[in-house]
């Protein structure tokens, strides 16, 4: 028998999936970890922490496959496929130590050194033209000029900058790899030729040797260590392969593997994937455009970089009563939250949420935008505030569906993943959004699946990944457009997009205080 795992090093915790060679999934596991805040929109993680995740969910998933009537062994594992959260800096040392804690997707702290990029490059268009995509907070390049800006010594040790992923394979195959498309999200690759951009790491003063070589996604990388193969309770013989970042491994896991396909992802950001067969670059610099996980193939995509945590915030912060009742009761917060806000006709009776909690990438590219209720009246209660935050989350992901249809790019199927979608309330708030219905699958488990079927493939398994997604992902359900609905939302999105212009500059003042 053939196993092969799916490792997702994600933000909230690292998710690992154990398939079948017919891509069925044989056993999960999931381990939590913290970020750390240290300042307002600091965002930082121990690569410790995902290192021991790694650990502890192998052991789980190969422990639950290998219970009586399943049989698997550890030798019955032949390939890894490694996704994680995309942009995050681990910097290490000449010994290979962790120098500090890295860096996230999702961390602002760099503005000043994104104006540096642009300026060394000789201006944003410059940029563009050679890495596809203009300079952002999250990106790994600023993240690199910010260390040596701010902590020169730390800098001055770095070696090696390698992406979270590609961290954990270096303990897993003690091998210094990437692959295309995480490798796009760092701003230094050349992504229409798939290669490190050398025109621009000689702008930046950036040696090429600090990053790992790229390999394409169902490409094997190496294979475990002996200290890994014990650690792990797997052998030697087990391949791992180059994997992707985790929007294009979701993006596999949910099958968005040919032209017109798309995915509507609502996890702790939101993301709006299109696939896209030759390479097309936004030329505003809106959408991302980065090397798909499929061989020869590419993507376009627009993050909000709060989601699903739009709501997971307001449940923490503001729901501890439900949180208590819940757990009691053994149900779902997010169940009782969202049954008070079905309650409420769509539009929320004028009340808008700007989805804007850690500042916005598509498409305001604005660290300083800031997260607000507006048009509350007495009249407003809790399910109202809970489905304007559903509201506004889905208004953010059809400004990215709006420069993907401006872009001429075609737009045929849009499938609905991720936490959020899964409740069917905010998948018909989407599809009502959208003006497009929206269909979900039968696979849910996003990028831990897409990594399997990339292990999978470097496995052989199958020929390549678009006949492991054929074989394996099928649409299961379509949630069609209500009129009514539909109506209210075209009304309601022209007034969200006007609300950040109007509040755009009031947003930095309001940053300038808590910086
Ligand atoms: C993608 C992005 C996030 C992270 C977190 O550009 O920043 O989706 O990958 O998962």
């Amino acid at each position: 028998m053939s196993i092969f795992l799916g490792i997702d090093i994600g933000t909230s915790g690292t998710k690992t999936l154990a398939i079948d060679e017919r891509g069925r999934i044989v056993a999960e596991a999931t381990e939590l970890y913290p970020s750390y805040h240290p300042k307002p929109l600091w965002s930082e993680q121990d690569p410790e922490d995902w290192w021991q995740a790694t650990i502890k969910t192998v052991r789980a998933v190969v422990k639950k496959a290998g219970k009586p009537g399943k049989k698997i062994k550890p030798g019955d594992v032949k390939a890894i496929g490694l996704s994680g959260q995309m942009h995050g800096s681990v910097f290490l040392d000449k010994q290979q130590r962790v120098i500090r804690r890295a860096l996230l997707w999702n961390d602002q702290r760099t503005a000043a050194e994104c104006e540096e990029i642009e300026q060394r490059a000789g201006g944003r268009r410059q940029l563009i033209k050679l890495v596809a995509n203009p300079a952002l907070t999250g990106f790994t390049a600023p993240k690199i000029l910010w260390l040596r800006n701010h902590e020169p010594r730390n800098f001055a040790r770095t070696v090696k900058v390698l992406l979270p992923k590609d961290d954990v394979r270096r303990r897993l195959t003690g091998e210094f790899a990437t692959d295309v498309s995480d490798a796009s999200g760092m701003l230094l690759l050349d992504v229409a030729r798939r290669t490190w951009s050398k025109p621009l790491l000689s702008k930046l003063e950036l040696d090429v040797d600090l990053f790992a070589p790229c390999y394409e996604s169902e490409e094997v990388t190496g294979q475990l260590t002996r200290e890994a193969a014990e650690a792990l309770g797997l052998t030697t013989e087990c391949k791992v392969v180059g994997g992707a970042g985790d929007c294009a491994a979701g993006a596999v896991g949910n099958g968005i593997v040919s032209r017109g396909t798309l995915s509507t992802s609502i996890g702790t950001s939101g993301i709006m994937f299109v696939h896209i067969d030759e390479v097309q670059v936004d030329p505003a610099g809106r959408l991302h455009t980065f090397c798909h996980a499929v061989r020869g193939k590419w993507h376009m995509m627009g993050v909000s970089l709060s989601g699903g945590g739009c709501l997971q915030w307001f449940r923490n912060q503001l729901c501890q009563a439900e949180i208590a009742a819940a757990k009691k009761s053994k149900t779902d917060p997010y169940s009782i939250l969202t049954a008070e806000a079905e309650a409420v006709p769509a539009g929320s009776e004028g009340l808008f949420f700007l989805p804007y909690l850690s500042g916005e990438r598509t498409p305001h590219a604005d660290p300083d935008a800031r997260a607000c209720f507006i048009g509350l009246t007495l009249k407003h209660g809790r399910g109202h505030m809970v489905r304007a935050i559903m509201e506004g989350v889905a208004y953010a992901m059809r400004d990215s569906l709006a420069i993907i249809r401006e872009l001429g790019a075609p737009v045929e199927q849009i499938r609905a993943s991720g936490g959020g979608s899964r409740s069917p309330l905010w998948r018909q708030i989407q599809a009502d959004a959208f003006g497009q219905p929206v269909v979900t699958l039968n696979a849910e488990e996003g990028p831990a699946y897409g990594a399997a079927l990339l292990a999978a493939v470097g496995g052989g398994a199958y020929r390549d990944v678009v006949e492991a997604c054929n074989a394996t992902i099928r649409v299961v359900k379509e949630t069609p457009v209500k009129k009514g609905p539909a109506a209210a939302y075209e009304r309601g999105f022209p007034i969200y997009q006007q609300l950040y212009r109007s509040l755009k500059n009031d947003f930095k003042q309001i940053a300038a205080l808590s910086s």
